[in-house]
């Protein structure tokens, strides 16, 4: 009987997660937030200080800013910003000995178009040590978006990474079964693109007043 009764709450849940989906999980600001931010908003942050191009991989991000109904949210802003190839952060008190990149501003900032779309052209980040011996973080890129209903801060990783699995603020979100909704997906290079680049997508949800409404009236009605 009662695992009927489990199965008919899974069920339930199924069919609500499939009508909405859940908001992107939040993360630490972290210490690198820029405290000087380039002039240049950017959307192409390869081109770096002065037009000198920055060292390491190209990589591309795209994504949306979009509701719990997948609805597009016009007009966000998403600030981005990561380390440089070698782990180095354009900040003051980043303490990583590594060289730093002095072409790599660091930081980008967009508005979604009417798609809720965003790109971002920069380079991959590399890992970097933490104040906590042995762990080092993954390659990742810091978000805050902010709409007119919420504000996001969150931290978006790579698939395949080796130190994925060792970085605990990952983890944490394997932990809550929610890795997937902080993890970006790699996509096919386009046309112009170069060879060696690397290209992925990644998508951002957050609630709306409209869309909780929406939510909380059909879990009502369940
Ligand atoms: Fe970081």
């Amino acid at each position: 009987m009662s695992e009927n009764i489990d199965a008919a709450r899974q069920q339930k849940k199924m069919a609500e997660e499939a009508k909405f989906l859940a908001r992107t999980p939040s993360e630490e600001i972290g210490p690198m937030y820029p405290v000087a931010k380039p002039e240049d908003r950017g959307e192409d942050l390869v081109a770096g200080a002065d037009g000198v191009a920055v060292d390491g991989q190209i990589l591309y991000i795209r994504g949306r800013v979009i509701d719990l109904t997948g609805a597009a949210i016009e007009g966000a802003e998403v600030e981005v910003w990561h380390a440089d190839p070698h782990g180095r952060y354009p900040h003051p008190c980043d303490m990583n000995p590594a060289v730093i990149d002095p072409n790599f501003t660091g930081w980008a900032n967009m508005i979604t178009g009417s798609d809720g779309g965003f790109r971002l052209r920069s380079t991959k980040p590399g890992p970097y040590p933490t104040s906590t011996p042995g762990w080092w973080r993954p390659p990742h890129i810091h978000f805050q978006v902010t709409t007119a209903h919420d504000r996001l801060v969150t931290q978006m990783y790579i698939p395949g990474e080796a130190l994925n699995e060792k970085d605990e603020l990952l983890m944490r979100h394997v932990r809550l079964n929610q890795d997937d909704r902080v993890t970006a997906r790699v996509i096919a290079l386009d046309e112009g693109m170069e060879d060696d680049a690397l290209s992925i997508e990644f998508n951002i949800v957050l609630p709306t007043p409209h869309t909780i409404a929406a939510q909380r009236k059909d879990r009502a009605k369940s």
